[in-house]
This record gives structure tokens, sequence and C-alpha cells, in this order.
């Protein structure tokens, strides 16, 4: 029987099927970062997304529309989160003229009239209603555009909404674009028969997040590393006095069962053995290194301290596979993203095979500058969370089969 990560690989792809004079949707995902002002912070995913892009104008598709979400506008338009904001920074990667379609179910002359591979990108498809309910109406409306879907939404495939799923039951020809089949190949690389040894890193604020991915992962590694707030209540279910820090308490005993389960399955995990911690989390005055037995009263742990970072770095040197996801401490506080970023450091400085979730993380990479020196950073961050809990996506159900 194939495992979960082998039936989202075994998808057909793009390069399998010919799109001449095919009229070709992509779902891409360009959830992208920006800030006040609508300037565009990070804009990984539509580079990432141009090569599936560009390989529907080189085998000459009659048109390629692009369908994402921006935001979560919850069906109401509001133009803040408008896709009119990213249409120049996508022309400029692709070197192309885009045409843009604001609503294009009462436009749909504009889309279906459009020829010489035209690439058409829709406005916002949350500002629908129907798109986050996986609405028949709104799938059929967008299938209605095509003759072949193309799925390239990697970090929106673990939702099943109208234009990741419901499309792709009135559309006769769905494949994967590149950069899923990239990140489904990158992940089996790490899951599913990787090098020994096989270290997870994982940080970030919360355990109760991360549970279902820790008991997934437990027999599929050989070392965990803990560190970010979750650290703090493995500590306290320890027995240290974290005083002020972030503690999950409703997880104490989820956290003892997590230990035991690694100890049973013979996984050595790590936690800090300092910590940095300070008065004021906004506002610090005094922010000072101390052991993890030795947390000041009204103090806080916000990172993990140097000899933390000597321990994880050893660990981390001595494996040849790496998956990380969630940072060390709060790093987006420059004083506070020490830990992150000598973790990033080590990851990069390794030969091993890393892999790094979305979101935060990949940002905390490219913030340490080692965004390529790290083997693969995923664009997804729910959707390369929940692949680690071991969940086969949606986004990938649906599509056609390569052996079919
Ligand atoms: C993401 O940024 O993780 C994806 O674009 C999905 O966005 P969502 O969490 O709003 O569904």
């Amino acid at each position: 029987m194939l495992s979960n990560i082998e039936l989202m690989q075994n998808v057909k792809s793009l390069k399998q099927i010919d799109v001449k004079d095919k009229r070709v949707l992509i779902r891409v995902d360009f959830n992208v970062p920006m800030d006040a002002h609508h300037n565009i912070t990070d804009d990984s995913r539509i580079k990432e997304a141009i090569h599936t892009i560009n390989y529907c104008v080189d085998h000459e598709a009659k048109y390629i529309v692009l369908v994402t979400h921006l935001g979560r506008p919850d069906g109401e338009i509001d133009p803040d989160y408008s896709l009119k904001h990213i249409i120049k920074r996508l022309e400029r990667l692709l070197d192309k003229k885009v045409d843009f379609v604001e609503d294009f179910i009462n436009n749909k002359e504009l889309v279906l009239s459009s020829g010489n591979s035209k690439i058409i990108l829709l406005e916002n498809i949350r500002f629908y209603v129907g798109e986050t309910k996986n609405d028949e109406t709104l799938s059929k409306e967008l299938a209605s555009l095509c003759d072949v879907f193309v799925n390239d939404a990697f970090g929106t495939s673990h939702r099943a909404h109208s234009s990741t799923v419901g499309i792709t039951a009135f559309v006769e020809t769905k494949v994967a674009g590149f950069l899923l089949k990239r990140e489904i190949d990158a992940f089996a690389k790490a899951l599913f028969k990787p090098v020994a040894p096989i270290c997870l890193v994982v940080g970030g604020a919360k355990v109760s997040s991360k549970i279902t991915l820790l008991n997934n992962i437990i027999p599929k590694v050989n070392k965990i590393i803990i560190g970010g707030a979750m650290s703090n209540t493995f500590l306290k279910a320890l027995g240290y006095d974290m005083q002020k820090s972030l503690v999950e308490d409703a997880y104490l005993e989820e956290a003892v069962k997590i230990l035991k389960n690694a100890k049973e399955a013979k996984v050595n995990v790590y936690l800090p053995v300092d910590v940095v911690i300070t008065d004021d989390i906004k506002h610090p005055i005094d922010v000072k290194i101390v052991p993890v037995q030795d947390v000041l009263q009204d103090f806080s742990a916000v990172d993990i301290g140097p000899a933390t970072v000597k321990l994880f770095e050893e660990v981390i040197g001595m494996s040849n596979t790496i998956i990380w996801n969630g940072p060390m401490g709060i790093f987006e506080i420059d004083r506070f993203s020490k830990g992150t970023y000598r973790i990033a450091h080590a990851i990069a400085d390794t030969y091993a095979y890393s892999i790094v979730g979305g979101g935060d993380t990949a940002n905390a990479a490219e913030m340490a500058g080692e965004k390529e020196n790290i083997s693969f950073i995923s664009t997804g961050g729910g959707a390369s969370l929940e692949l680690l809990e071991g969940k086969v996506l949606p986004g990938f159900v649906y599509l056609e089969k390569s052996d079919s």
C-alpha cells in the first residue's frame, strides 16, 4: 500500500499533458506578505510559480488564468487585499504584460475571448463568499473558464476550497504544477526513505499546535530538538519553574506523554539547558542568560541561550537529514533573534539534506541570510505543517494520478 506521501507524489504533472491551444487555469498561492503601504516584503511564492506559468506560455496555451487568494477578506471586497497590489511585481518577474479581471463572473467574455497565451490574473478569489465554503456554483464558474486545471498553490493545498478542490469536479484535465511537485518531492525525500540520522528541529510558541506533528514524527526520526516558547511547557512539565514565560499549562501532561513516547521509540529529545530571559518582552530593560534552573522571578524566557546553541549545533552537525519547523525564540525582536539565527547557520553549515517549513521559519532562514544554503525552503506554512503531521492534503487528492 502506498504511504500518504507516495499517494501525493503520484499526481500527474503538467509536463505529462499537452496544453497547446488549451484554456489553462492555474491555482497559484500569491498570498504574499506586505507592509502597511502594500509593498511586497517577500515574493518567493510568486517567483516559485513563474516556471509553471512560463511553461504554459512556451507550450502555446490559448490563455492562462491565474487564481489566488490574498489574506482573509472573508467574502467581502476589501481594497487592502486587492491583487492590484501584486500586478507590477508579477509582470516584472514574468517580463510580460498581465491582464487583470476584477469581477470574472460578470465579465467572463474578457477571459473567454483571450488568445495568444495571454496571462490573466483574477481578483482575489476570497472576495467571493463561496470560495472558503467550497461552493459548487463558484467552482463551476471557475471551471467554465478552462479546459485544464493546474494546482500550483502548495501553500493552500491543505484547504478544500472552490479554487483548490471544488473546481476539480468540473474539469476533466487536472494536474500538478511544478511548484506543487517540487514541494511534495522535497518532503518525500525528508520523510520517506531519508538518510539517517534524521533530526527534527521544532520551535514556535505553542506545543498545542505541534502535538500531532510530534506524535507523527517520533517513529520517523532519530533526534528531536525542541526550542522556542514551546520548550517552556516541556521544561515546566519536567519540574523547572519557568516564572512568567509563556507556558501552556493545559498541555503539561501531553508534553510528558510526548517525552515518554520518544523515549520508548529510542528517539533522543534535546531541550534548552539555558535561556535568555527578560523583565519585559516589549520594552526590555533587564536581559540575562541563565540556566533553565534559574529563571528569575517575574522574568520570561525569550530565546535559547549560548550553551543550548552549542548543544543543538552538535546534534545538528551529526545529522544527515534535518527538518526544521519553528523559531527558537522571539526572533522578530532583534535582541532575541540570536538563537534562531545561530540554528539557521548551523543547519546551513551541514552537508545534510535540510528542509525548512514555510511561514515564520522560512522568514527566519531568510533573515539569517541562509536561504540559499538550505536544501529546500517550503512556500507552505500551514500546508507543510499538515504534511509533517502525516495528513493527505486535499489539494493533491483530486488531481489525476500519474499512472492512470
Ligand atoms: C498561507 O499563507 O498559509 C496560505 O496562503 C493559506 O492561507 P490561509 O491560512 O489564510 O488559508
